[in-house]
């Protein structure tokens, strides 16, 4: 006999999956295939300044060590045992699949735990978790990269990505400001990033030292040393919210579209995976919908920055 309680108006499942109609549904399925704790051992930490270090982790186990992938831009839940989870980037290349490289600024609870591991120790990982920069969209077009402070951080994954494909791309640039010289992390790349990714550098700071001889002031200042086309360029922006707004209102005044400039937006998270709400800002999940953003969505969501 047929089963009337299935027969219901409009919501023939068995003509078309309920996932195909619901495309929230299904990405949240997506990623909970990627919620999977990876056990991963601290091979090496490096002071990058007072309040930063890199951290290199290696997955424990060979096979889920060569199946990891993140693309740019995304990030990890790493945990502390004891001690609990805190959102991350991933600050590596991801055609790395030997180590993964975080940066982290000791901010609470679960980053101090983090400065009290030694090398040896084993952590935890899920992920990787959220949306990415468009890199292949970038291909044939200049780039502009804009990082400030801990910003450097998931600016990292692209840069690895660009000297990876540099052939893709035209112009490439890195605009890098911070407060003081002694927080321009990962200086000993510098030079890597200029002759080997062939990627123009700017620096400047806002408060020099006796040694310091470059620029000196706010990250727009950078703007006045050299020119672009704003028809051909892709901006990619990391670093505090307040900085979004004074550097994406630069280049759209200079005539960069919206939508061709991208910001990673961190808020509060829990689960990293749209169950607990956290991150929500209005119906959006920066966990799912995020971190990476255009900044025509970021314009569009009330009280993202
Ligand atoms: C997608 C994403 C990527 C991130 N990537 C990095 C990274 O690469 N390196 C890094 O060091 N940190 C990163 N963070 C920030 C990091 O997750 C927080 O600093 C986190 O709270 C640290 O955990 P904790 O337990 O040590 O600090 P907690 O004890 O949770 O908090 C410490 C202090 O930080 C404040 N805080 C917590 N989270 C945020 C936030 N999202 N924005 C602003 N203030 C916050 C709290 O109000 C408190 O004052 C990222 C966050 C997100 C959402
Ligand atoms: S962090 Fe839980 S829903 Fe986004």
């Amino acid at each position: 006999m047929h089963d009337l309680r299935f027969n219901i108006p409009g919501q023939d499942l068995n003509l078309e999956p309920f996932a195909l109609r619901a495309p929230d549904f299904q990405k949240k399925c997506e990623v909970m295939i990627t919620d999977r704790g990876y056990k991963c051992r601290i091979t090496n930490i490096v002071p990058l300044s007072g309040q930063e270090r890199l951290f290199l982790l290696r997955i424990v186990d060979p096979l889920e060590r060569e199946l990891f992938n993140f693309r740019p831009g995304q990030f990890l839940m790493l945990e502390v045992p004891g001690y609990g989870e805190a959102p991350i980037s991933i600050s590596s290349s991801s055609s790395n699949h030997e180590f993964i490289e975080v940066c982290i600024r000791r901010a609470g609870h679960v980053t101090s735990a983090l400065f009290e591991a030694r090398q040896g120790a084993i952590v935890s990982i899920r992920g990787p978790f959220g949306t990415t920069f468009p890199m292949e969209q970038m291909k044939g077009r200049n780039v502009l990269m804009v990082a400030g402070g801990l910003g450097i951080a998931p600016m990292r994954a692209p840069l690895f990505w660009i000297g990876n494909h540099r052939d893709w791309y035209k112009d490439v640039r890195l605009l890098y400001g911070a407060r003081e010289p002694s927080q321009l992390i990962f200086n000993y790349q510098f030079e890597e990033w200029q002759k080997v990714g062939n990627v123009t550098l700017h620096t400047i700071v806002e408060k020099p030292d006796d040694a310091w001889q470059g620029r000196v002031g706010m990250i727009t200042e950078l703007f006045d040393g050299f020119t672009f086309d704003p028809e051909e360029t892709w901006a990619i922006v990391c670093g505090p919210p307040v900085m979004f707004k004074f550097v994406c209102n630069y280049l759209d005044g200079k005539g960069i579209p919206m939508n061709r400039m991208f910001v990673s937006l961190e808020r509060r998270m829990h689960c990293g995976m749209g169950k607990c709400c956290r991150c929500m800002v209005g119906s959006t999940f920066t966990c799912l919908d995020g971190p990476v953003f255009d900044y025509w969505s970021v314009m569009n969501l009330k009280e993202a920055i």
